[in-house]
């Protein structure tokens, strides 16, 4: 069994936390912890734990806890993350790992020191479609790969903090970190550039204010290898949640994702056929968490490698903070 103890019970917290607290083979949740009083007592009565903690430091100190699930804001992910590994936890990290290179440099050799696992949550990684077509890429049926096309929506208006895309990245960071991770993934290489161009539609009302936001971006980007790649990203698109993914070979094409909710399709009188979009992230890789937070578990029992390494979550982080370079200075960015 892995005793786990949940860092963060807010919105993406929860769900490792349910996953934790019965769906997972070989886990248990022991403990919450979160300085927020009304999150945690909600959390707390939901999931019947043995320990509940307001402050990460004395949780760590519980010598029970095995390994931590790190689901609070980006800006405490390091220091959390370092004193886990400090205190011998393994470590599952919610996307982004951190704000910036140096900090996930950080936290990886803390993880490597102190030998702990390090997965960072990237779940499109786990979800059966995104897999199916991964294997079907490797496996060399569409032919070598040429394009990679990638895009997520969301659906909400930005919260306050969002408009400022010095703490936020904007979408770049906000949605675009599980895109820059799926082209990295799909193309088994590194990214030689970016250019990405955005704007503000839909929130004309902040431009005085923020008149850095965008809301839409668009991205092209170029492989070592020479692979190519697009990535849109938007928030407030307030039809539903989307995502979706495109691989282009030099036989074939993949097609991953849609947005339709379910497989029902109604057709009416009035010769219109609808059918319900997907309305959150939650619903549509509900399955995916559930996927990586057992393979987090799995990993750490078994001894291997993380399917989704501390490396992995520092590249994307890397790539945000070149895509938004670029956006800013309407230029090409390089990247090393
Ligand atoms: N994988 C995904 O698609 C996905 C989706 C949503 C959020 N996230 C990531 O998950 C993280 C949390 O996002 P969220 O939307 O759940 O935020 P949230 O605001 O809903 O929840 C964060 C929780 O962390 C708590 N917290 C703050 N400081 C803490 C501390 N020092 N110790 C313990 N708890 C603390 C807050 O009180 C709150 O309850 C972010 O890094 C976000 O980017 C990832």
């Amino acid at each position: 069994m892995v005793n786990i103890c949940l860092i963060g019970t807010g919105r993406a917290g929860m769900i490792h936390g349910r996953n934790m607290a019965g769906k997972i083979k070989n886990a248990r949740l022991i403990a919450l912890c979160d300085p927020m009083e009304e999150n945690l007592q909600k959390a707390q009565s939901e999931l019947a734990v043995k320990y509940v903690y307001r402050n990460y430091r004395d949780a760590l100190a519980n010598d029970e806890i095995d390994a931590v699930v790190i689901v609070t804001p980006t800006a405490y992910h390091k220091e959390i993350a370092i004193a886990a590994a400090q205190a011998k936890k393994h470590i599952l990290c919610e996307k982004p790992l951190t704000m910036d290179e140096q900090e996930c440099k950080e936290i990886i050799a803390a993880a490597k020191t102190n030998n702990v696992k390090l997965q960072v949550g990237f779940m499109r990684r786990f979800d059966a479609n995104f897999q199916e077509a991964k294997k079907v890429v490797d496996e060399g049926a569409i032919g070598d790969v040429t394009l990679i096309k990638s895009l997520t929506h969301g659906p909400s208006q930005p919260k306050e903090w969002m408009y400022d895309i010095s703490i936020s990245s904007g979408p770049i960071g906000e949605v675009n970190s599980h895109d820059l991770d799926t082209l990295r993934w799909f193309a088994n290489d590194e990214v030689a550039s970016i250019y990405a161009i955005g704007g503000n539609f839909r929130s004309p009302e902040v431009k005085e204010n923020y008149p850095d936001y965008y809301d839409t971006v668009s991205m092209n980007i170029k492989f070592k290898s020479g692979i190519l790649g697009a990535i849109d990203g938007a928030q407030y698109v307030q039809y539903g949640y989307d995502a979706r993914a495109e691989v282009l070979g030099t036989k074939g094409s993949i097609l991953i994702g849609e947005q339709g909710k379910n497989n029902v399709l109604i057709a009416q009188q009035n010769h219109q056929m609808t059918r319900s979009t997907m309305n959150s992230w939650t619903h549509l890789f509900r399955e995916a968490y559930v996927a990586e937070d057992q393979a987090f578990v799995d990993c750490i029992l078994e001894d291997t490698t993380p399917l989704v390494t501390g490396y992995d979550g520092m590249m994307a982080v890397k790539l945000v903070h070149a895509g938004l370079t670029s956006l800013l200075n309407n230029r090409i960015e390089y990247v090393s």
